[in-house]
């Protein structure tokens, strides 16, 4: 007996010990090294005929390849043990709770365009959607905002270069909704007999872009269009739709005032104010005087009515135009509009 033989016996049994395909044959093994007669047991057997010397180092030296054998059997073991669980296939455990698939849910934008347009549709506002890459004509100059005309400024616009139609001008990423207006009347020109032209009742969302980003605006975000065409309409229309939508949305101790200001495309023009969510309208320091601003509105420009074909002597209209993520974040005190872009799961899971 010496070294190279132990540490052959050692190499050999592990190569087969690691090739078993059952519990039985591992047993076979176990038997042959380690049992009564095993090979290994035979050699701890032979030590006390080894000289004094041999027998201290071959001792120390047979028991460590015995221990490595014994750790061989139990790991292989659990390996066996292992593959015949995961192939008893057939059993199937019923009462076990199922895993259940993650089901996502709505952006909150999308949640809240869904609350916008079903507010809307319960008074007759039909729900439309136009280009996003629009032409001059439609953003600009049929509202009234001719080339260098100093209104435009407000807009911020991406123009599109080396894009444009003989027609309506250069190729725009459009920067509001109000370019839907121009868009419904010429629609419902096209498709509605001339006595049937009108009443319009326009609800109209979709992306807008503009060059800013902060806290409250983003390069890309949404607004709704509000567009109400008949004969006799009036700014207390205007005012009672407002109300209703306000109270609908936020609720009914919400109130709205409206506000002088200018739009090129409506006359008179107004802001839209809501009172504050967060002290009611007495003041707070987040409103300060009570009030938080929503948007823009007013009655429709006689130009732009006869832009759309429509005679501006026999018509008018009101229009009104939002941001969508403004609203909401009004309504759950979102503080960054950069939020409901930035997709965190963390976020976005709560609404
Ligand atoms: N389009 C205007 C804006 O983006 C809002 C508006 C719409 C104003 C309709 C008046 C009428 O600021």
């Amino acid at each position: 007996m010496n070294q190279e033989f132990l540490q052959n016996l050692k190499n050999q049994a592990i190569s087969t010990i690691i090739e078993t395909k059952s519990e039985d044959e591992l047993e076979q093994l176990r038997i042959e090294y380690l049992g009564r007669n095993g090979k290994i047991t035979q050699l701890i057997k032979d030590i006390p005929t080894l000289s004094e010397e041999k027998r201290k180092i071959m001792g120390g030296l047979i028991n460590e390849n015995k221990k490595i054998i014994e750790d061989a059997l139990v790991s292989q073991k659990n390996n066996l043990q292992r593959q015949s669980g995961n192939q008893e296939k057939d059993w199937f455990d019923f009462t076990v709770p199922g895993i259940k698939p993650k089901i996502g849910n709505l952006h909150l934008i999308s949640l809240t365009i869904k609350e916008i347009s079903e507010i809307f549709a319960r008074i007759g506002f039909n729900k439309v959607s136009y280009p996003e890459i629009e032409w001059d004509w439609y953003s600009f100059e049929g509202l009234n905002m001719p080339q260098n005309h100093p209104a435009r400024d407000e807009w911020e616009t991406f123009f599109i270069e080396n894009l444009s139609h003989p027609k309506y001008g250069n190729a725009v990423l459009t920067p509001h909704t109000s370019s839907g207006q121009l868009r419904e009347m010429e629609k419902v020109k096209k498709t509605l007999s001339t006595d049937r032209q009108v009443p319009i009742r326009m609800l109209n969302i979709g992306k807008c872009y503009r060059r800013q980003i902060d806290a409250s605006h983003a390069p890309m975000f949404y607004q709704f269009e509000g567009l109400v065409i008949d004969r006799d309409i009036n700014i207390t229309h205007l005012k009672g739709t407002l109300d209703y939508f306000v109270k609908q949305y936020f609720g009914l101790k919400r109130e709205t005032r409206i506000r002088p200001f200018h739009f090129q495309f409506t006359e008179p023009s107004f802001e839209i104010d809501v009172t504050c969510i967060v002290c009611g309208g007495k003041g707070c320091s987040v409103c300060k005087e009570g009030w938080m601003e929503l948007g823009g509105a007013g009655m429709v420009h006689p130009n732009v009515l006869e832009n759309g074909g429509i005679d501006s002597l026999k018509y008018r209209g009101f229009a009104f135009g939002w941001g969508v993520e403004r609203l909401l974040m009004m309504k759950y005190k979102i503080d960054d509009i950069r939020l409901l872009f930035n997709n965190d799961l963390r976020f976005l899971k709560q609404f």
